[in-house]
């Protein structure tokens, strides 16, 4: 059984693999397309976390691929449709970062609130400024959670540790979910316009593509504040940075990108009130640790012929 490790994944899910009967694991990070193209060819089972692009011309040319297991939640990065056109099963692991990217939400919030990385960034630069980062409570302010599954659920309960009035909008939020969260069961339009402070927490689909969008902020409160450690795309960048310099929007605190790693040139990076981290919302040990135990051992059990769960 030919297995391809061709993102970082945590040691513990690739002695996993090694340890699969008659298996031969590569790992191979850092490659282009058509260099995955070559090293896919006689390879049966590929692991990725987010950086790897499995695109429909890379499955085309994996001729002996059965599975795709994806080290994390998203499987945006791969081509779903197509690679179950060709009968090969996509699978995640759900479940083990979900704390890990509701605790950065979280930290991201607070360091939103309280202009940290700008402060510390003035003491280093030789300065005692204490009026320029004047900061904002939690307690009593308002949070958009925008997507109530595993993360957006934990936010959401952590918010309400903090004193904030927590608005949930998901298709699938039931009025008795909100209430046994003490949370509030709100419409999309409701929730924006009321929120002091936004966080998104839905998968990236054709229907969440720039859902927090130019027509979106204008319905915002003014000075509202925005955090996406979801997926890049959900927030439309360009009109985030203009509703920043037009001071509607009073900061943000983004994890993940339209386009991984940002171009130097991105418009976020040269204004003072956001804080950018570089998709850290699952790096911690242990969540790199669960996801990847997780999808190597699912994706053992798919190579074995056993009963697996699929994304
Ligand atoms: P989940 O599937 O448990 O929850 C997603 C929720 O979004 C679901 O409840 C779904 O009903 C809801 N949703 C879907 N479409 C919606 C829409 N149009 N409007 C409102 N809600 C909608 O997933 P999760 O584990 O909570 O992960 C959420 C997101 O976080 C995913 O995009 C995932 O890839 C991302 N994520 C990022 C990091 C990171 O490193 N920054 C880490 C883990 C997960
Ligand atoms: C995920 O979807 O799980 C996250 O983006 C984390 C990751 O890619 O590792």
């Amino acid at each position: 059984m030919k297995i391809l490790v061709a993102d970082d994944i945590s040691q513990f899910g690739i002695e996993k693999l090694q340890n699969l009967p008659d298996s031969q694991v590569r790992v191979r990070t850092g490659m282009s397309e058509a260099e995955l193209m070559e090293e896919i060819a006689d390879t049966e089972a590929l692991l990725v976390r987010s950086q790897t692009k499995v695109t429909a011309a890379v499955l085309e040319a994996a001729k002996h691929l059965k599975v795709i297991g994806r080290a994390g939640v998203g499987v945006d990065n791969i081509d779903v449709p197509a690679a179950t056109r060709r009968g090969i099963v996509v699978i995640n692991a759900p479940d083990g970062n979900t704390i890990s990217a509701a605790e950065h939400t979280f930290a991201m919030l607070i360091t939103l609130s309280r202009h940290i990385p700008q402060a510390d960034r003035s003491i280093r630069e030789g300065r005692w400024d204490r009026k320029s980062f004047v900061g904002v409570e939690l307690r009593g302010k308002t949070l958009a959670v925008l997507g109530t599954g595993r993360i957006g659920t934990e936010v959401a309960k952590r918010a309400k540790v903090f004193g904030m009035t927590v608005m949930g909008y998901d298709p699938y939020l039931t009025e008795a979910r909100a209430k046994e969260l003490g949370i509030i069961h709100a419409t999309f339009d409701e929730a924006i316009e009321a929120a002091d402070f936004i966080t998104v927490h839905t998968p990236l689909t054709k229907e969440t593509r720039h859902l927090l969008n130019a027509q979106a902020f204008a319905r915002m409160k003014d000075g509202v504040r925005i955090i996406n450690c979801a997926r890049g795309g959900i927030i439309d960048e360009e009109a985030l940075a203009e509703a920043l310099q037009a001071g509607k929007v009073a900061g943000a605190a983004i994890d993940v990108f339209e386009q991984e790693p940002i171009p130097a040139d991105h418009p976020l990076i040269a204004l003072k009130n956001v804080v950018l981290t570089p998709h850290l919302g699952a790096s911690t040990v242990e969540a790199q640790e669960n996801v990847a135990i997780d999808v190597a051992e699912q994706v053992g059990y798919l190579l074995q012929g056993l009963p697996f769960k699929n994304a």
